[in-house]
């Protein structure tokens, strides 16, 4: 784990804005591009990086690291109508400096043997499975990933900008499937994809909003399988200290920020996960 500086290289706006039926707008979301050797030699899929976003005054903030080439890695984040520190970010021009602390927390594990892997990204949860997806094409792994977006109508029952990741972006040499929510919210989840791909997979890899992984705790098709979930929750020191980050698992207490964020889907306490995610 080292602090360090990272130089903006660019940061361009690919989603447009999202207002989501019962849940804050999103802004839009950005790929930012930052030049930080330190950290980018060292980074493993499923960690992640506390970002200094302008003001000393508020705490840093988690993102995950979205993909990492020489030198320089990638955040894709979004942009919250009531963030501060994602806002700053959003606005962050070429050149500029920024306060990074990474790579921090543990990543995903791609087991001996395992061959066929199945990624399930929910709302911005592409963030940290594009790297996964990228060293595991460079071990020869197969790699099928469904992609969801929520948010296909506005609340006012007007349509929604698309807001799948642009598939032109998307490492070449995986399989994709898309899904989008539709206006009720009721169907077009990723989690609906899942059974078809399920019994192809060794592994399965996953990143969404909480709701997502209660649903694929009680899939029956998961059962047995070896799934691993990146828990984003909202953190205050990112490094172990402040405990703020706590959830029960079935071999005790977490912190997510130094156990995780990456976690077993079964070795979570479902039922009893209060933090905000
Ligand atoms: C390990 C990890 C990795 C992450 N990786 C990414 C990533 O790659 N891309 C990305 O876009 N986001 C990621 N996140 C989420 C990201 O950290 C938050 O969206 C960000 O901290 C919000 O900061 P803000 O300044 O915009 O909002 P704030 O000003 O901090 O908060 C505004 C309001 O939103 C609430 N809030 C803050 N964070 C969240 C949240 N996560 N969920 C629900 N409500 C919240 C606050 O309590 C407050 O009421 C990750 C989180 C973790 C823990
Ligand atoms: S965020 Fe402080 S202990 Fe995890």
């Amino acid at each position: 784990m080292k602090q360090a500086t990272g130089k903006v290289i660019s940061n361009e706006q690919i989603l447009k804005e999202l207002e989501r039926p019962g849940a804050r707008t999103i802004l839009g979301s950005w790929l930012l591009w930052l030049e930080c050797p330190e950290i980018a030699h060292e980074a493993r899929p499923g960690q992640f990086v506390m970002v200094v976003c302008g003001s000393e005054s508020f705490l840093p903030r988690p993102f995950s690291i979205h993909q990492v080439k020489g030198d320089n890695l990638a955040l894709f984040f979004a942009a919250y109508e009531d963030g501060k520190g994602t806002t700053w970010l959003s606005q962050v021009k070429v050149a500029s400096k920024i306060g990074l602390l990474g790579p921090l927390g543990n990543g995903f594990s791609i087991y001996p043997g395992s061959h066929n892997l199945l990624l399930v990204a929910g709302g911005i949860g592409i963030a940290p499975l594009y790297f996964l997806a990228t060293q595991a094409l460079n071990h020869s792994h197969e790699v099928k990933l469904i992609l969801g977006a929520s948010g296909a109508f506005k609340p006012s029952g007007e349509p929604n900008p698309v807001q799948h990741y642009p598939e032109e972006l998307l490492p070449r040499g995986i399989e994709i499937e898309t899904i989008t929510t539709s206006p009720d919210g009721m169907t077009g989840n990723v989690v609906e994809l899942i059974p078809g791909h399920v019994s192809w997979a060794d592994q399965v890899f996953a990143c969404g909003p909480l709701p997502m992984y209660k649903t694929m705790a009680q899939m029956p098709e998961l059962k047995g399988k070896q799934v691993q979930v990146s828990l984003e929750v909202v953190m205050g020191c990112g490094r172990g200290v402040c405990y703020g980050c706590t959830i029960k698992t079935k071999s005790g207490l977490k912190r997510v920020c130094e156990h995780g964020p990456v976690f077993h889907l079964d070795d979570i306490l479902w039922d009893e996960f209060t933090l905000k995610s």
